[in-house]
C-alpha cells in the first residue's frame, strides 16, 4: 500500500483500518483531552470531524488554485482537519501550512488521524498576537510573505475589533505581496454587527455582518498599505442551533462567510 492510499484509507469513513467504532472512540477520547485544555464549543461539538472550507462559497476557486500549486495556511488550525481533507483531495502537503497557539491540539490531531509519519503539512505552534521574532511567535515568522491563501475558520471571532485587526494584519503579512492573494474565513456573526461579551473567549468578541466586515478590511488595508475587495454572506447553520443554549446566544446570530481578495 502506498503512503497516499494508506492515508486515504485512514481518513475514509469506510476504512477497515479505522472502523466507525474505532473512529468514534478515538474522537471522543481526543475531544475529552482537548476540551480539558480549553473548552472551545467547536471541540465540545466534535467539529474537528468535519471540514468548513468545503462549505465556503470560495472553496471551488481555492481548490483550483491549490491544484495549480498555491500555498494555503489554516490559521488556528486546531486538529488540522481542513488540511487533511485537502491532502485527500490530492493537494501535496508541501503546499499546506497550519498554526495554532496550542501545540497539544496539533498533537491530538496526529493521534486522532493516526498519520504522524504520513501527513507532512507544516504545522506550527505559535501565538498570532505575539511580537514577530519573539519566543511566543514560535515558527510563525517563517510564514511571512509565503501564502497565496489564508483560511480562518472560527478564528477571528475570538477577538474584539482592535485585537481582531491586529490578528488580521498578521494574516495579511503571511500572504504573498501580490494582487489575488486571498484571506477567507467563516465565523460567528450577526444580523446586527457589534461587540458582545463572551467570557469563554476571554472577554469580548466582535460579531460582524457583511457591511462591518467590509469596513474592518478597509481599516486593515489602510494600516497595512494594501487594498482588499470583500464579499460575504450570513447563513443560518446547524452550528447556530447548537450554540443557542449558551448564555451569550442571540436570535440574530448567524455564520458569516467572507472572502477578502488583495487588489
Ligand atoms: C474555536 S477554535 C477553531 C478551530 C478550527 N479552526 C475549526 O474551525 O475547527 C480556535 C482555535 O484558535 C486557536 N487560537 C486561539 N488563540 C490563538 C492565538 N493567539 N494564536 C494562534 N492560535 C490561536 C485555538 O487554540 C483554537 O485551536
Amino acid at each position: 500500500m502506498t503512503k497516499s492510499s494508506y492515508l486515504k484509507s485512514c481518513l475514509s469513513p469506510s476504512s477497515k483500518l479505522f472502523t466507525p467504532i474505532a473512529k468514534a472512540t478515538a474522537s471522543l477520547s481526543q475531544r475529552s483531552k482537548a476540551f480539558a485544555v480549553y473548552a472551545y464549543p467547536c471541540i465540545g461539538q466534535l467539529r474537528f470531524l468535519n471540514t468548513r472550507l468545503t462549505h465556503h462559497p470560495s472553496y471551488p476557486t481555492v481548490l483550483a488554485r491549490l491544484r495549480g500549486g498555491a500555498t494555503l495556511l489554516d490559521a488556528g488550525c486546531c486538529f488540522a482537519q481542513e488540511l487533511r481533507h485537502l491532502v485527500r483531495e490530492g493537494i501535496p502537503s508541501t503546499q499546506l501550512y497550519g498554526f495554532d497557539l496550542e501545540p497539544r491540539f496539533i498533537e491530538f490531531g496526529y493521534d486522532l488521524f493516526r498519520d504522524r509519519d504520513l501527513f507532512q503539512a507544516t504545522l506550527l505552534a505559535g501565538d498570532v498576537l505575539a511580537e514577530p521574532g519573539s519566543k511566543g511567535s514560535g515558527g510563525l515568522d517563517t510564514l511571512v510573505g509565503e501564502m497565496d491563501v489564508v483560511f480562518a475558520s472560527s478564528f477571528l471571532h475570538l477577538w474584539d475589533w482592535a485585537d481582531m485587526k491586529a490578528v488580521a494584519k498578521r494574516l495579511v503579512a503571511f500572504t504573498r505581496q501580490i494582487p489575488g492573494a486571498v484571506v477567507l474565513g467563516r465565523q460567528l456573526g450577526s444580523l446586527t454587527a457589534g461587540s458582545r461579551s463572551m467570557p469563554m473567549e476571554g472577554g469580548s468578541s466582535y460579531w460582524h455582518n457583511v457591511e462591518s466586515m467590509r469596513e474592518f478590511w478597509k481599516e486593515v488595508g489602510e494600516e497595512t498599505e494594501t487594498r482588499w475587495g470583500v464579499e460575504g454572506g450570513l447563513r443560518e447553520e446547524e452550528e447556530i442551533t447548537e450554540n443557542m443554549g449558551h448564555a451569550w446566544a442571540e436570535p440574530s446570530m448567524r455564520i458569516l462567510y467572507w472572502t477578502a481578495v488583495r487588489q
